[in-house]
């Protein structure tokens, strides 16, 4: 793939109403393209992408599969994703699969299943975030403190290190991080971005359901009213659920994470929404 196929990818994904904005393609492709693939036609159209993303040396997450409608079911699927393997290497692949075409992959030796996750869509609730938990920890804004600690973090939940992708995605210009401090020590954070549609919030990782409850009410704050919240939730994490369905919050696709080495065990009671579902381990 090449910088310059990166606004036909996004064509490509706006039309599946996949919600992933330009600037995130952008920024996966300029941490590292050489895992990206690219479908293009004779005369040069672009039907068709996939791709995989180095986390470290051993381990990459594919991300996003698509073909064009007009080009599906003739085999070019299939193809594309051989030769996306063939770049992945010897890596153990995280992989997000609707949770009702996994079959599909276990063929491809993609047979361990680690978690489950509910994109879930809808207005924010606001009679759930007029009660704000207060405990022995405070809520402030990431601008306020170092973010290495921030990074720290998340490296021990997301379980590699991942500095350049999650400074991206929470320092940018259009995003409001918040970090719950216990002591002066980091107990949680979370990221709200405006997206193409609505507002995204994740990752959303805390120590306990209190904190949790509290980065979500200062979070979504940043939500305009008549807007929708989406959050990526765990289905092991009962706390999260009711999150979702304290907002009332619609499920619009399930999915699961699967690998084809080894699975990654999480500690998912610190994960409320999943940090992105393409290209991330959580
Ligand atoms: C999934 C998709 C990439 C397959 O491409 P394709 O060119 O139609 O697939 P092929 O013609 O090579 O393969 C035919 C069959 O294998 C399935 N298949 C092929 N590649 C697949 C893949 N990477 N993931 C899942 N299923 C796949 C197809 O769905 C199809 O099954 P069906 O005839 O029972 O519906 C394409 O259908 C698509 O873009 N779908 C919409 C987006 C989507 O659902 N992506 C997968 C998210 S997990």
């Amino acid at each position: 793939m090449r910088q310059s196929d990166i606004p036909s990818v996004y064509a490509l994904v706006a039309e599946m109403e996949w919600n992933i904005e330009i600037s995130y393609l952008e920024f996966v492709f300029n941490i590292d393209p050489t895992g990206l693939v690219v479908v293009v036609k004779d005369d040069g159209e672009l039907i068709g992408h996939c791709g995989f993303l180095a986390h470290s040396d051993t381990i990459g997450c594919f991300g996003l599969n698509i073909i064009k409608e007009k080009y599906q079911h003739m085999g070019i699927g299939k193809q594309m994703f051989r030769e996306a393997m063939k770049v992945m290497g010897d890596r153990n692949i995280g992989m997000n699969s609707l949770s009702n075409r996994i079959t599909f992959y276990t063929p491809f030796g993609w047979t361990i299943k680690s978690y489950t996750f509910h994109h879930n869509q809808g207005p924010v609730n606001p009679e759930f975030i007029a009660v704000v938990p207060e405990g022995d920890f405070e809520v402030v804004s990431a601008r306020d403190i170092k973010f290495d600690d921030v990074i720290a973090y998340d490296s021990e939940i997301h379980t590699v290190p991942r500095s350049v992708y999650i400074s991206y995605w929470a320092r940018h210009q259009l995003a409001n991080t918040y970090v719950a401090l216990k002591s002066g020590r980091v107990v949680g954070y979370g990221v709200v971005r405006p997206s193409d549609v609505g507002y995204k919030m994740y990752p959303l990782y805390a120590d306990d359901p209190k904190i949790a409850k509290a980065l979500f009410c200062r979070l979504a704050l940043h939500i305009p009213a008549g807007q929708v919240l989406s959050f990526i939730q765990p289905i092991e994490n009962d706390q999260a659920n009711e999150f979702v369905v304290g907002n009332k919050l619609t499920s619009r696709f399930v999915m699961t994470r699967l690998y084809n080495k080894w699975n990654i065990p999480l500690d998912i009671k610190r994960v409320y929404s999943i940090s992105s579902s393409e290209y991330g381990i959580i």
